[in-house]
């Protein structure tokens, strides 16, 4: 597929995670292969400008990064226009405007899912951007703000108009934040509203096979995966090989999950420096270990490591611990394998509750109170 003036390697996207979609998850997964485009988490307009360390930390890249979007939130016309100005000097392909975003921090100041409620000022604010740059200015938005206010197709079809590039539409309304199943009759509804830029369908793909179906059921042009690609960093490659294939490939086996553990971690400690790094790998190291097979001592472990050496002695130490459920090639024994992946909107009734919402821990409770 193609987006602006690129011709993409395949139509899959990695969705932005905030405090997760940083420079070591990208690469990492873009080094497993079948992945497209990332884009960095999001970025508070102004704090860019101002040179915020925190904010240049986000937008850090690296020449095998590539092709990369900056998301930007922020509803101060000249702000956003001036940051993707700035985006584009950094060297990012593209800058994507976060219109979905429903915490109150971003809705607060304009940004984020309020876009969606008010059309002709967002419509003015994305041309200002387009009419500054020469990179393409996507945007990413929900169905709207709430079930009563589906507005995606309207907005998409003005953003069109103005001139972005590609729509990005997570299934779900601001008002249903994580809950609830991704909507894939509303995805359609935005393919259908716009006449020829692509739209790329968002929400609970954890799977091969779930992508498959989002892109068969809603005309999308391609699959943009968040969650799914932190139990299955591999779900671009095995995704990109059903597409042309039709073949599932398998899950990788242990040594490889070690493997690439090993490496993300590695990564964190050269991009935030050791202590920090293993720090922030706390919260990373489990979703790793959701596909381990038994792990409850080595999740315990894991969210206590302060360096390489902890990481490593953890590793050891679980490795010693996990042989016992393992066959004599290193393998889990059949009743310790974990239960397949199901996506949310693929599954059938007696499939193993295994999509565990609370895992990336989303914002909680009513969405008013985010
Ligand atoms: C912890 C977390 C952080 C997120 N941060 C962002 C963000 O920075 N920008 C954005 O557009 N969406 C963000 N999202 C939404 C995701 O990009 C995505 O639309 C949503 O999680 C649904 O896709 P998934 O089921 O594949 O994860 C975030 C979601 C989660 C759970």
């Amino acid at each position: 597929m193609r987006l602006g003036p690129f011709e993409l390697s395949s139509n899959l996207f990695l969705s932005p995670l905030a405090g997760y979609t940083n420079l070591p998850m990208r690469l990492t997964v873009r080094e497993l292969g079948g992945l497209a485009w990332a884009t960095t988490d999001l970025v508070n307009a102004r704090s860019l400008l101002e040179r915020n360390p925190t904010a240049l930390k986000l937008v850090a890249s690296a020449p095998q990064d590539r092709p990369l979007a900056i998301q930007l939130f922020g509803s101060v016309p000249e702000e956003m226009r001036d940051a993707a100005v700035m985006c584009q000097e950094m060297g990012a392909e593209s800058v994507d405007i976060n219109m979905g975003c429903p915490v109150k921090k971003v809705v607060k100041i304009g940004g984020g899912s309020a876009m969606m409620t008010e059309l002709d000022k967002t419509a003015a604010l994305v041309r200002g951007m387009i009419a500054a740059v020469k990179i393409p200015v996507t945007a990413k938005m929900r169905l709207g703000w709430d079930d009563d206010n589906l507005t995606a197709p309207d907005l998409a079809r003005v953003l069109e108009d103005t001139g972005v590039a590609a729509i990005f539409v997570h299934g779900r309304t601001r008002a249903q934040g994580f809950s609830g199943t991704v909507n894939l009759r509303g995805i359609r509804a935005v393919v259908e509203a716009v006449k020829s830029i692509p739209v790329i369908g968002n929400g609970d793909v954890t799977t091969p096979t779930a992508a498959k179906h989002m892109l068969e059921a809603t005309g999308c042009a391609g699959v943009s995966i968040g969650r799914g690609a932190f139990y299955d960093p591999w779900i671009f490659r095995r995704t990109a090989h059903l597409l042309k294939t039709g073949e599932l490939l398998p899950e990788p086996d242990f040594a490889e999950r070690l493997r690439v553990l090993r490496r993300h971690f590695e990564r964190y400690c050269e991009f935030y420096g050791e202590e920090h790094g293993a720090r922030l790998f706390r919260k990373v190291a489990p979703w790793y270990a959701k596909r381990f097979g038994p792990s409850k001592p080595f999740k315990q472990r894991i969210i206590t490591i302060r360096s390489r050496a902890d990481f490593d002695a953890a590793v050891a130490d679980y490795l010693s611990w996990r042989a016992q459920f393992c066959d004599e090639g290193g393998e889990l024994l059949g009743k310790y394998a974990p239960a397949p992946l199901v996506a949310s909107f693929m599954r059938e009734p007696g499939d193993a509750e295994i999509y565990a919402r609370e895992s990336i821990p989303v914002p909680k409770g009513p969405v008013d109170v985010w």
